[in-house]
């Protein structure tokens, strides 16, 4: 019996709030929570509140992705967990759900919405394709917050009518400037490279990792190690480890191995470790995006919010 850890859906009319940190914990935490109950299945935060200091409704969007041919089970799950189906006036298809819901942190009520989507669709592409633009260029995030604020100011507070407008927005700026630094391909989508070294001269404090790319739910990070960290272990999420310069020793319970630049090592989930840097070492992360670095503990050490470089 699958527990209903999912609370009542209110419609609320559109109003555009600051971007409230809280909501990273929160698309985590939701998740979490479908992704340990359906294996194969991937849960991305996407829409405002995945864009640090993006303002918009407060509404925590998730994509959830599904494996071909398994819609139905991922629906089954959602509605079992206490996920409603939608009320307003057009409703995505059952073919294409939405699902809505609220869940309570830190005190507050934070609404839900779950966009379910087969992994392989290019709707899925295009989703996380514009979340990664808005985090990658905060002028674009202004231009988008004033757009939803002229929207709102024009008297459109219906969240059906307000939501076809910021489409707009989102498939003009998908549209254009498609150039950049990368080259499109065929399907409009946009690759870059991304050069490690370049990355890591961005930043100079230690243990904090930084998010450099992303794929399938899982994110590749960027972290400098100096000293010793916390013993943790992950619950749910194997770790990569890639040292890129330098050295370290990760600590397990019973023994350690040394690590070598160029050298890289799988932490399955579940063991208890503590990287150990004696001077200091840049390290590649490549783990789940809803893994929290200091696993189950927290401390001064944890960082919720993994910015990008
Ligand atoms: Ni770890």
């Amino acid at each position: 019996m699958v527990e209903r850890i999912i609370g009542a859906y209110e419609e609320r009319p559109a109003v555009c709030q600051d971007y409230d940190p809280r909501t990273a914990e929160v698309a985590r935490r939701v998740a979490r929570s479908i992704q340990v109950e359906l294996p194969g299945v991937i849960v991305e935060h996407i829409g405002s509140t995945a864009v640090p200091g993006c303002a918009g409704k407060g509404i925590v969007d998730l994509m959830l992705l599904y494996p071909d041919g398994q819609l139905a089970a991922a629906r089954d799950f959602l509605d079992a967990i206490g996920f409603q189906r939608q009320t307003t006036r057009d409703p995505f298809p059952e073919d294409r759900p939405m699902r809505t819901g609220s869940v309570v942190y830190d005190g507050e009520t934070f609404l839900l919405h779950v966009h379910v989507i087969a992994a392989s669709s290019a709707e899925a592409r295009e989703l996380r394709r514009f979340r990664d633009r808005l985090r990658a260029d905060s002028a674009l995030v202004a231009a988008y917050i004033s757009a939803k604020k002229a929207t709102l100011a024009s008297g459109v507070t219906d969240s059906v009518e307000y939501c076809l407008r910021k489409g707009e927005f989102i498939m003009s700026a998908l549209g254009k400037d498609q150039k950049g630094s990368g080259e499109e391909t065929k399907g409009g989508v946009v690759v870059e490279k991304t050069n490690l070294r370049d990355k890591f001269a961005r930043f100079t404090d230690h243990w904090k990792p930084r998010i450099v790319g992303e794929l399938n739910g899982q994110q590749v990070k960027l972290v400098k190690f100096q000293g010793p960290f916390v013993w943790h272990y992950h619950d749910n999420e194997d770790e990569l480890f890639l040292v890129v310069k330098g050295r370290f020793r990760m600590e397990f319970r019973n023994r350690h191995i040394w690590l070598e630049e160029g050298e890289f090592l799988v932490v399955p989930r579940g063991v208890e470790h503590r990287p150990v840097a004696e001077e200091e070492a840049h390290v590649l992360l490549f783990e789940p995006s809803t893994t929290l670095n200091t696993g189950n503990v927290r401390n001064e050490r944890t960082v919720d919010r993994l910015e990008r470089v």
